[in-house]
């Protein structure tokens, strides 16, 4: 029996199709093989990423701001998080599901972040969960990872501390900052973080975590040399509307699609075009 080795899950011939685990993606890491991580906030869109073959589902905070309609991450409480990490793990089949911690569920230190942690495996479905920051996190992330828990780290801009920056900043930009995002992904890197995602940083950055952990790094504006990069399936698809931060690349314009559809039903409609015999019974 052939072992499928490669994050590549878009083949289903290809090999023995297996949930996707935090050592594949070390091991892709290893062998130099790039891979991404998408977005989702509910079953069928998990089970398309699925399909396709993206390894890593991301049920990110981002919920809050591209599906709940709040201005920031920040009042996304861990019961909206667990309601829909329930949703993409009912649609995902092999990827890895990863459930973040939302704002206020674990900074009061790593007994608080346990508690919210279990909570995402056990009622959430997900795999491992994601949590931002450095300096306090990295002991809360040893914490976690010692109960068993995978622990994805994020650091650079980190949206929950979107009013500590003062916006949605690029970071790292002058050289003492720039360090310290280095010394923290390196430090949630060894407190065993699995994966540790640089957000809007200069390239430079990405390339110095890339080469200095064994882990990979998720890029999502920190330039080409990280080991993943990651987007919202929103951006992705052309489904946010307005100004998009520079790192954005749209691989599709579903708004356009989808008004268009719109539109068209209402017309069909109103022209009493639809429904038609094939569509009656
Ligand atoms: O919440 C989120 O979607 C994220 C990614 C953009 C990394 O944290």
């Amino acid at each position: 029996m052939s072992v499928h080795t490669s994050l590549d899950r878009s083949d289903p011939s290809a090999a023995v199709r297996r949930p996707v685990s935090i050592h594949d993606l070390a091991a892709a890491k290893a062998r130099g093989e790039r891979f991404v991580m998408v977005t989702a906030y509910d079953a069928s869109s998990a089970a398309l990423l699925d399909e396709v073959g993206v390894p890593v589902l991301l049920v990110g905070d981002s919920l809050g701001m591209v599906v709940l309609g709040y201005d920031s991450t920040v009042p996304v409480t861990l019961e909206e998080m667990l309601h829909h990490t329930r949703a993409v793990a009912r649609g995902a089949r092999d990827a890895l599901v990863v459930g973040d911690l939302p704002f206020g569920s674990y900074q009061e230190g790593p007994t608080q972040a346990l508690s919210a942690a279990v909570r995402m495996l056990k009622e959430g479905g997900a795999s491992a969960v994601k949590l931002e920051g450095g300096g306090p996190m990295v002991a809360t992330t040893e914490r976690l990872v010692t109960a068993g828990i995978p622990v994805m780290g994020h650091v650079g801009l980190t949206p929950q501390s979107v009013h500590q920056f003062g916006g949605f900043k690029v970071q790292g930009r002058d050289p003492a900052a720039a360090e310290r995002i280095v010394e923290d992904a390196i430090a949630l890197a060894e407190a065993g973080a699995f994966a540790v995602v640089l957000e809007a940083v200069p390239a430079a950055i990405g390339a110095t975590v890339t080469a200095a952990i064994d882990v990979p790094t998720i890029g999502i504006g920190a330039g080409p040399h990280t080991d993943a990069q990651v987007l919202v399936w929103h951006d992705l698809l052309g489904l946010t509307s307005g100004r998009l931060p520079r790192f954005v690349k749209a691989y599709a314009d579903l708004r356009a699609e989808i008004s268009g559809a719109i539109k068209t039903f209402q017309s069909e409609v109103a022209d009493g075009e639809y429904p038609g015999p094939e569509h009656t019974y």
